[in-house]
C-alpha cells in the first residue's frame, strides 16, 4: 500500500510509536536487507532512545550474503543485537524470541527474583512501509491477522499477540517514514519496491539499476539477458538502448527500464545489495 508522508502524517506517526513504545521491553527494528540503511527511519535513534533493540535484516534470501554479514557485523559494532532472516520461514523467526529473552536476562531474573514464575517479554515491530513488519508479526505468532492497524492513523484497540510462553508482540507494528528526500535514498527504495512507483520515474529507476548492476553485479546482469563481455564495457545509455532492441521494445526505453526494475524486484538478477555502511554518509557529501 502506498503511503504518502506529509508533515501532519509524520508527526502523528512518531506521537503513535512513542506511544507503543512506553509498553514495550524491546523493539524489533526491521530493514529490508538490500537496503539496510536507507530503508531505516532517519529519526529512528532518537525515538527509540535507550531502549533495547534488535535489528532485524529481513529479506535475507533477495540480499547478496556477503554484504549482509558485514551490515550484521556493522550494527553490532555499534552495540545492538542484529540478525538476518526470510521472513517467508517461520523456522528462522525461533531465533526472535531466543534473542529477545537473552537481551532481557536481567530484567527477566529481577522480575523471578520477585516471585514472577514466568515473566513475558514484550516487543514491537518497528519500520517503514513494505520491509515485512506484517509478515514478520504473523509468522511469529503462527497466525494470520488482518493487521488493520497498520496504516499510520490508523488506531485500534490493541493486543498482545504471544509467540511464546515467554514472548509477545504487540499486534500492530509501529510505522515510520523513510529519509525519501535524498536522491540516492529514493532510488535505492524506488528499485526494491519499497516506494510506490508513481512517485518516481521509471527510466531513472531503470537507469541506475543498469548501471548499478554493471558495477556491481556484472554476471548477472550478463546472464540474466543473454549480453557478452563487450556488451558489459559499453556506456551505460548505449547499453539500455541495445537492452530494448533485443527484448522487442525497439526504442521504448521506458518499458526496458520497466522490465528492469521488474526483474530486480523478482530475483531475477540474482541477490544483490544495494549499499554498504558509510555509503549514505557520502551521499550527503
Ligand atoms: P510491511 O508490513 O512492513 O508493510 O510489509 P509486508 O509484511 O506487507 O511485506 C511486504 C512484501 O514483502 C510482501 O509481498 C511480503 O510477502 C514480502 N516479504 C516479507 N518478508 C519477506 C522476506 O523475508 N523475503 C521475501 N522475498 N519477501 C518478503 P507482497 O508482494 O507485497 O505481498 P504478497 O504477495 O506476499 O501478498
Amino acid at each position: 500500500m502506498a503511503i504518502q508522508w506529509f508533515p501532519g502524517h509524520m508527526a502523528k506517526a512518531k506521537k503513535e510509536v512513542q506511544e507503543k513504545l512506553k509498553q514495550v521491553d524491546l523493539v524489533l527494528e526491521i530493514v529490508d536487507a538490500r537496503t539496510p540503511e536507507s530503508s531505516r527511519n532517519p529519526m529512528l535513534n532518537e525515538i527509540i532512545g535507550e531502549k533495547p533493540r534488535i535489528m532485524v535484516l529481513n529479506k535475507a534470501d533477495l540480499a547478496d550474503p556477503n554484504k549482509t554479514a558485514v551490515w550484521i557485523q556493522h550494527y553490532q559494532d555499534m552495540g545492538y543485537a542484529a540478525m538476518a532472516i526470510d521472513a517467508q520461514h517461520a523456522r528462522q523467526l525461533k531465533q526472535i524470541p531466543q534473542l529477545a529473552r537473552q537481551l532481557m536476562a536481567e530484567k527477566i531474573a529481577r522480575k523471578k527474583a520477585r516471585g514472577i514464575k514466568n515473566p513475558a517479554v514484550r516487543a514491537m515491530c518497528i519500520g517503514i512501509p513494505n520491509v515485512g513488519k506484517s509478515t514478520i508479526l504473523n509468522r511469529l505468532v503462527k497466525k494470520n491477522i488482518a493487521i488493520t492497524g497498520n496504516k499510520p492513523g490508523v488506531t485500534k484497540n490493541q493486543q498482545w499477540l504471544k509467540a511464546d510462553d515467554s514472548f509477545q508482540v504487540l499486534d500492530t507494528p509501529g510505522i515510520l517514514w523513510p529519509k525519501f528526500e535524498d536522491q540516492a535514498i529514493g532510488l535505492r527504495l524506488a528499485l526494491t519496491g519499497a516506494i510506490a512507483d508513481a512517485v518516481f520515474q521509471e527510466d531513472v529507476v531503470g537507469m541506475y539499476g543498469l548501471e548499478f548492476f554493471m558495477a556491481n553485479y556484472p554476471n548477472a546482469l550478463k546472464q540474466a539477458y543473454h549480453l557478452t563481455a563487450d556488451d558489459l564495457n559499453l556506456p551505460s545509455s548505449d547499453l539500455m538502448v541495445i537492452l530494448s532492441q533485443r527484448n522487442g521494445f525497439a526504442d521504448d526505453y521506458n518499458r526496458m527500464a520497466e522490465r528492469l526494475i521488474f526483474d530486480a524486484r523478482q530475483g531475477k538478477l540474482g541477490r544483490y545489495t544495494l549499499e554498504l555502511p558509510g555509503d549514505n554518509d557520502a551521499d550527503a557529501e
